[in-house]
């Protein structure tokens, strides 16, 4: 499926191996409460899992990562547990850039920079265009992020730059052009640790079709073998995108 096409249109091509991998990393407050820690220590327990699923995701050849750090929604948190957070996220990607760099990883971040200070914005942005031609994997981080947000930008500045055009012409792709994800297909399996059954505003229009798995592992108890059993339950479904499995069969051996 190119990029960006509407996995509601088309039959994607399916393979074993998901393209796409979004994950939702719940759970680092618990996990840090259990030991009677403070909760920011679950948060710095969360970089080494990022770490480590980074690699597992190279070694499958999976094309795109995409990790929700920092939703909108997070600000109501108490402060200094945000000011943390935001630390915590420069501090990695101001130790790890480079190594992404060498690993062949393109970095990108989406979501809501303006809240952001502009050291942080320019440091991103270097890293972004540093890794810009890297081929192995995308590595999105997902940082004041909203899914309703996400639409909404893409809106206005589709009808920004529609001069002349009738709104009720505009058709999904006119959208998706604008969407902060334009360069990615849609996640084919989607990840929530930390035992909540939900979607926080994450990737709303994308996830459309996209298979849900959710554990009860906390996200620094997250590690390979946990995104192997994912996997494997993702490999197990029949995606059929609104049409009947007969169907599927059909086009399979069409192909084949
Ligand atoms: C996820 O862990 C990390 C962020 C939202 C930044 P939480 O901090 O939500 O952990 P729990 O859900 O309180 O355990
Ligand atoms: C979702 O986690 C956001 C991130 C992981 C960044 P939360 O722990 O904030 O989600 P809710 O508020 O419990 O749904
Ligand atoms: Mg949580």
């Amino acid at each position: 499926m190119p990029q960006g096409q509407s996995s509601t249109r088309e039959i994607p091509e399916t393979g074993l191996i998901p393209k796409h991998i979004a994950i939702i990393m719940d759970g680092n407050g618990r996990w840090a409460r259990k030991r009677m820690l403070p909760r920011v220590a679950g948060h710095q327990q969360g970089v080494e899992t990022v770490r480590g699923v980074i690699k597992a995701c190279i070694e499958r050849n999976i094309e795109f990562l995409t990790l929700f750090a920092f939703s909108s929604e997070n600000w109501r948190r108490p402060a200094d547990e945000i000011s943390f957070l935001m630390q915590l996220f420069v501090g990695a990607l101001e130790q790890e850039i480079n190594k992404l760099h060498e690993n062949g990883i393109r970095f990108k971040v989406i979501g809501d920079l303006s809240k952001f200070e502009p050291k942080i914005i320019e440091f991103i942005h270097k890293g972004e265009q540093l890794t810009a031609n890297n081929t192995r994997l995308t590595f999105t981080v997902a940082a004041n992020y909203g899914g309703r947000w996400d639409i909404m930008q893409a809106m206005r500045k589709m009808m920004a730059q529609s001069t002349g055009e009738l709104p009720l012409s505009f058709e999904e792709e006119n959208l998706t052009q604008y969407l902060s994800m334009n360069y990615a297909p849609e996640p084919d399996l989607f990840i929530r640790t930390g035992g909540e059954c939900r979607v926080s505003n994450f990737l709303l229009w994308q996830l459309a079709y996209t298979e849900l798995y959710f554990t009860k592992k906390l996200w620094p108890d997250f590690d390979e073998h946990e995104l192997e059993l994912a996997i494997q339950s993702y490999q197990q479904r029949e995606r059929r995108f609104g049409r009947t499995s007969e169907q599927l069969q059909v086009a399979l051996s069409a192909k084949r």
